[in-house]
């Protein structure tokens, strides 16, 4: 799963303390294991290797321009949604053939950029952005190509609200009676290709079964439009594959695609898959040290250096990370699961709410966690931090965004900067009139 574990009670990245990351380039702190990183993508690349698809990495997850470079070596592409993921995505030196381009709001500049770099396929939203993408190829004298986004109508009861997609009533896509008309209107229009269909029906996704739904209704939509005569080259599925969060809750890559594979088996279809948070969450880390110990009525607080600035997840989407300290000497991490919240404290362990120092009360990490009893000054991982952690930090409250680590064996490398007070300050500099 990752290649962070205890040894003796301390904490490892791959062949390195996390604490000596933490002495040597202070908390919080993102820690990624490059072996891991490498890990799930091979795995993803092995489950679909049938299918021979296009590996998107979707670098919305988790987009250090290092991280991005493992992943062109590995020979992925790359979801993207703006300008400036284009920006990184070229920075990493991806093939822009292998970029796909969703995204509900893409301004002209974002569009002229991703025709200008020949991106392989924008993943339309909408009539309009249709309408915009095919005249902006046609001023430019260029021929682009585009991929239908279609909301299959499927959900899985699992995933958060904020992060359902493919229901009927979203601003992502349209629903399948509109992707007809779509095609009827559209699909043969010369400077904008249409000729792929797209899905993303939310995530994380907790078993294959909504993909075996959306990809069926995918399907019947393709046979029709390619029997009245529309070319359809490739589908793509989209991102959303669980991870493990919690230990085994997530099915395995394999089980995916033992569903997904027969359905797409000599259907003549390019396959894509844009997958982000299963290959980056396991690789990262966020270390944390505790600042204060404080009891307010029945809770015990312990109140940490990180927060929802650096990691939103648990208050936007009441999201579980597993907590543990990077030494715990004598004591052996429990099963990462969310049942830890409903567990009373057990031998040497006290529970508490993991708490940030943001002027909110929402910015909590965790609540009624059993922890082994903590002091001032510990240090606490954050597990399964690395997709839509630093991806989503802000320097809300003016705090610095961490700095990142790569670790790579017994090799440690600084891959993001700390920031500074004056990072915070600088755009602000030299103001001039309009
Ligand atoms: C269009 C699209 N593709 C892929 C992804 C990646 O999803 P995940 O990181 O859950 O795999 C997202 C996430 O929002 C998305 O919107």
């Amino acid at each position: 799963m990752d290649a962070f574990e205890y040894r003796n009670g301390r904490l490892y990245c791959e062949d390195v303390p996390a604490d000596d990351l933490a002495d040597r380039a202070g908390t919080p702190l993102y820690v990624y294991s490059r072996r891991t990183f490498e890990l799930h993508y091979d795995r993803i690349a092995a489950a679909f290797a049938e299918l021979d698809p296009l590996i998107c990495y979707s670098i919305k997850c988790c987009a250090n321009l290092h991280l991005l470079k493992l992943m062109v070596a590995r020979g992925s592409g790359m979801d993207i949604v703006s300008g400036g993921e284009l920006h990184r995505a070229m920075a990493a030196g991806v093939d822009p053939a292998r970029i796909v381009y969703a995204g509900v709001g893409k301004t002209d500049p974002e569009i002229e950029r991703g025709i200008a770099a020949g991106i392989g396929c924008f993943n339309i939203e909408s009539e309009q952005e249709f309408e915009n993408i095919d005249a902006i190829a046609a001023r430019l004298g260029r021929t682009t190509h585009g991929a239908l986004r279609v909301n299959p109508d499927v959900a899985d009861p699992h995933t958060h609200a904020k992060t359902t997609t493919g229901a009927k009533e979203t601003k992502f896509g349209v629903d399948i009676e509109r992707a007809r008309r779509f095609f009827h209107t559209y699909g043969r229009n010369e400077n904008c290709r249409l000729d792929a269909i797209h899905l993303h029906i939310g995530s994380p996704i907790y078993s294959a079964e909504p993909y075996v739904r959306a990809i069926n209704k995918a399907m019947t939509l393709i046979d029709e439009l390619r029997s009245e005569g529309y070319t359809i080259d490739a589908i793509d599925l989209g991102g959303g594959y669980a991870a493990d969060y919690e230990t085994g809750r997530s099915p395995a890559y394999e089980a995916y695609a033992a569903a997904i594979v027969p359905l797409l088996r000599r259907r003549n279809l390019r396959v894509i898959l844009e997958p982000g948070r299963t290959i980056a969450a396991n690789a990262g880390i966020l270390l944390t040290q505790v600042q204060y110990l404080k009891t307010g009525g029945s809770r015990t607080f312990a109140i940490v250096d990180t927060g929802m600035h650096h990691l939103i997840r648990p208050a936007m989407y009441d999201a579980f990370h597993f907590i543990w300290p990077t030494r715990a000497p004598g004591m052996v991490p429990p099963r990462r699961s969310a049942q830890m919240e409903l567990q009373l404290p057990g031998a040497g362990l006290q529970t508490y709410d993991v708490v940030g120092p943001i002027c909110e009360t929402g910015d909590t990490l965790a609540k009624g966690r059993a922890l082994p009893k903590l002091s001032r000054g510990d240090r606490l991982a954050i597990f399964t931090a690395g997709a839509y952690g630093m991806a989503m930090a802000s320097n809300y409250n003016a705090f610095p965004r961490p700095a990142e680590v790569l670790v790579d064996g017994d090799r440690a490398t600084l891959i993001r900067r700390r920031e500074t007070y004056d990072d915070l300050i600088g755009p602000e500099m030299n103001p001039s009139p309009l």
